[in-house]
């Protein structure tokens, strides 16, 4: 394929759910041109308490889906599947590959000010010290306190954002980083920047949150530069510059991405992933 068409092909992006969302909010902001594909496996969410054996393969089979869509580079829009599954999937697939733990390791280490950093993520993330590893190689000095948060993935999937429910799991949650006097504290899963008001306030704004979404969005746009896949153009109007695609609930999937995007989110459609 010419470099030009090659360029126009979209960007895959796939999360649990509607967590990667973040991360493609801001890859629209940073990389306004480009079109997306996304996935959200609904029907399998929640990754955080499941192996790593199990996210693996869900992980692969989202990828041949999105390989099917012809994308020219795939996020992993989701901090379990990137400390899982992305060293193996990245041995797999020819096309450029990037996760979000890299990136937000990168942005904490940058920013912390005492070395001291707090994470907060699913389970799996947690238990895979991913973090720790990736700053240890960046700031060796620095100390890293992980704290896994099962409840807040439901919480956001049922849209509970500013709830007190949310703040009372919040308070139980957080009140051991508050203790530590850490500086830093990573959003480590992608669903978490949704209640990011809520962590602010619970831990003060002493606390600077990371969001690696960020970090992501701006690593793609450089990978995408280095290999002359940067879109230049905008998309033709009326071709679908955003997918979305989910395993389940389609219609509740939509309701929730049009609380999160400005522009109207007109189609989500369901796929049986176990198909891929
Ligand atoms: N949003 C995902 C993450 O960043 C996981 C949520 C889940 O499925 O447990 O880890």
């Amino acid at each position: 394929m010419e470099e030009k068409s090659k360029k126009d092909l979209p960007i895959g992006v796939f999360d649990s759910g509607v967590g990667g969302l973040t991360v493609v909010r801001e890859i629209m902001r940073q990389i306004p041109k480009e079109r997306i594909v996304y996935f959200g496996d609904t029907a399998r969410v929640p990754y955080g308490s499941k192996s790593k054996e199990t996210v693996t393969r869900y992980s692969e089979q989202i990828v041949r889906f999105l390989e099917t869509q012809q994308v020219k580079a795939i996020v992993i829009a989701c901090n379990t599947a990137s400390a899982y599954a992305l060293e193996e999937i990245e041995k797999q697939v020819k096309i450029p590959m990037l996760g979000v733990v890299k990136p937000g390791a990168k942005t904490a280490a940058e920013v912390t000010v005492n070395g001291k950093i707090g994470v907060i993520a699913t389970e799996g993330t947690i238990q895979s010290k991913i973090y720790g590893k990736y700053i240890e190689q960046l700031k060796k000095e620095a100390q890293v306190i992980g704290k896994a948060c099962p409840l807040f993935v439901p919480l956001v999937e049922e849209g509970l954002l500013e709830d007190p429910v949310t703040d009372e799991i919040a308070q139980r949650y957080l009140s051991v980083l508050i203790d530590s006097g850490i500086d830093t504290l990573i959003l480590g899963c992608t669903h978490y920047p949704l209640i990011r008001r809520t962590i602010q306030k619970v831990m003060g704004d002493q606390v600077r949150l990371v969001n690696p979404a960020y970090e992501t969005a701006l690593e793609l746009k450089r990978l995408l530069d280095q290999q002359n896949l940067l879109q230049d153009e905008k998309p033709v109007l009326g071709t679908n510059q955003y997918q979305f695609f989910v395993s389940d609930g389609a219609d509740k999937f939509q309701h929730f991405a049009n609380t999160i995007f400005k522009y109207g989110v007109l189609a989500v459609k369901q796929i049986n992933i176990e198909e891929y």
